[in-house]
C-alpha cells in the first residue's frame, strides 16, 4: 500500500496504546509500530486484574477494554517522538458510544490521527468492548468505511486497514473482502484475540478463575494461519495482509509470510521471548 518497510516485523497494537514508547520500542529492531487502540475520549478500561499469563500455553488472556489517554493526548505524544520508524494508528470507539454512532468515533479519531501516522487501522475486532465485533457486519462496516474513505480521499490519502477477528465465518470474510475492494481499503490485519478456549493445557479451573477476555499467543497461531491463507487465496493475492496471532518463533513468522502475509506483527511472543525475538526473526528471513 505504498510504504517501503525496512523490515517486515512490527509491534502489534495494544502494547503502546498511548504512543509514548515509540523511541524506546524502535530500538528493538521493529520495522514498524502500531499504536493504540485509541478512542475519542480517554477511558480507564476494565477493572484489574485484567491481564493473565497462561504459561503452559505460551498465551495471554486480556480484557483491558481500550484503556487509553484519548485521541487528543495520543496526538501530543505522537508529536513528541524522535524516531522516524513507520507508525500505524489503530483506532476504535468509546465503550459508551452505541454501535449506530460508532462511525462518528472512528471519524473523530481518523481525522486527528491521520496526519501523524503512516497508516490507519480500524479496529472492529476487540472482544473486550461489548458488541464491537458486530461492527464487522456488512451494513455497519459499510457506514464506517464510506465515512472514513470520503474524508480520506478528500484530505489525507492514508492507507486504511481493517483489523479482523479470528472468529469470523467464511461468508463474513467474503463480505469483508468485497467491502475492501468496494471502498479501496489498503489491507487486512488478521487477527485480533480470540474469545474461544479450545485445546489449551491450562486447567479448566484456572480458565474459570480468569474469566472473559481475548486469548493471544501460541494457541492462536493455527487460526491466524488459516485466516491469512483463506484471505490470500480468496483475493488472489490482491489484498495486502498483516499477519498477527501466535508468532512465537522465526519459523512461525515464515509460515505466515509464506501463507500470503506481506508483514507480521508480534505481541505475546515479545512478552514470552523478549526483544531478541525481533532480531531472530529478521536474521532468519535474511538467511533464506
Ligand atoms: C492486545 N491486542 C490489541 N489489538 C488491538 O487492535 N487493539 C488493542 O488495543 C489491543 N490490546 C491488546 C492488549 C493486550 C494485553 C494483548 C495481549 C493484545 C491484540 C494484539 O494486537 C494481537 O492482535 C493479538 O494479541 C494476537 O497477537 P499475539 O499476541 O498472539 O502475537
Amino acid at each position: 500500500f505504498g510504504i517501503v518497510f525496512e523490515n517486515p516485523v512490527g509491534l502489534a497494537a495494544g502494547f503502546d496504546k498511548n504512543a509514548n514508547l515509540i523511541d524506546e520500542m524502535s530500538s528493538f529492531g521493529f520495522g514498524f509500530i502500531e499504536v493504540g487502540t485509541v478512542t475519542p475520549k480517554p477511558q480507564k478500561g476494565n477493572s484489574q486484574p485484567r491481564l493473565f499469563r497462561l504459561e503452559e500455553d505460551h498465551a495471554l488472556i486480556n480484557r483491558m477494554g481500550f484503556n487509553n489517554d484519548g485521541i487528543e493526548d495520543v496526538i501530543k505524544s505522537l508529536r513528541k517522538r524522535k524516531s522516524n520508524i513507520i507508525i500505524g494508528g489503530n483506532i476504535g470507539k468509546n465503550k459508551t458510544t452505541p454501535n449506530n454512532l460508532a462511525y462518528i468515533d472512528y471519524k473523530i479519531c481518523f481525522e486527528l490521527i491521520a496526519p501523524h501516522v503512516d497508516y490507519v487501522v480500524l479496529n472492529v475486532s476487540s472482544p473486550n468492548t461489548p458488541n464491537l465485533r458486530q461492527l464487522q457486519n456488512k451494513l455497519d462496516l459499510q457506514i464506517i468505511l464510506s465515512t472514513i474513505q470520503q474524508i480520506n480521499n478528500e484530505k489525507y490519502n492514508k492507507p486504511v486497514l481493517i483489523k479482523i477477528s479470528p472468529e469470523l465465518t467464511k461468508s463474513q470474510v467474503d463480505e469483508i473482502i468485497d467491502l475492501v475492494n468496494e471502498f479501496s481499503i489498503s489491507g487486512l490485519i488478521a487477527t485480533n484475540t480470540s474469545n474461544k478456549r479450545h485445546n489449551l493445557y491450562t486447567s479448566k479451573e484456572k480458565l474459570k478463575y480468569i474469566g472473559n477476555g481475548g486469548l493471544s499467543g501460541r494457541p492462536l497461531f493455527s487460526k491466524s494461519k488459516e485466516l491469512v491463507s483463506y484471505i490470500y487465496k480468496k483475493s488472489k493475492g490482491t489484498i495486502p495482509i498483516i499477519a498477527v496471532g501466535g508468532i512465537m518463533t522465526p519459523a512461525d513468522a515464515k509460515v505466515l509470510l509464506s501463507s500470503g502475509a506481506s508483514l507480521v506483527q508480534v505481541y505475546t511472543g515479545f512478552i514470552y521471548k523478549g526483544p531478541n525475538l525481533i532480531k531472530k526473526i529478521n536474521q532468519s528471513l535474511i538467511q533464506d
